[in-house]
């Protein structure tokens, strides 16, 4: 009997098994997943013939690929200088409380995703907060609980 094709195996099947394509592969199972499993990871490293600490490192070293699983909703504080001056700190201290995790993790429930950035380009709208692709300037504790209720 054929064994069905698993989402990974379909993943590993678009690239040749060759190193050059790990920074591909780990970026579609980043988008499938939106995260790299380390069993995904092995998998990887098997088919394109690199070290697991190799990819280990690549992983690690890029802000796009997250080895824990992320939340549905992605809450991003700008602690940039100008967002820093304006309070951005408490916020996100704020919203580590409210959600009950440290930045750079995910709510257990894995609602929501918790980073802080350096620039979000919008400096003069500080304290700025972005929630998945919306932009929140001035943004303020009370504001963000509200925004966070309605979704
Ligand atoms: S420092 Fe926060 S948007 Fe630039």
């Amino acid at each position: 009997m054929k064994k069905k094709a698993t989402e990974i195996d379909a993943i590993l099947d678009r690239y040749p098994g060759e190193p050059r394509y790990l920074i591909s592969l780990l970026q579609d199972v980043q988008a499938e997943y939106n995260y790299i499993a380390p069993e995904n990871m092995t998998l990887i490293c098997d088919h394109v013939g690199v070290p697991l600490t190799q990819a280990w490192s690549v992983a690690t070293f890029y802000k796009s690929f997250s080895l824990e699983p992320r939340g549905e909703h992605e809450i991003r504080v700008c602690c940039g200088t100008a967002c820093h001056l304006k309070g951005s700190e408490r916020l996100a201290q704020s919203l580590e409380r409210d959600l009950g995790v440290e930045r750079g993790h995910t709510t257990e429930d894995l609602r929501f995703s918790l980073d802080t950035v350096n620039c979000l380009g919008a400096c003069a709208l500080a304290p700025m907060v972005m929630i998945d692709d919306d932009y929140i300037g001035g943004a303020t504790q009370r504001g963000i609980r509200k925004y966070l209720k309605k979704i």
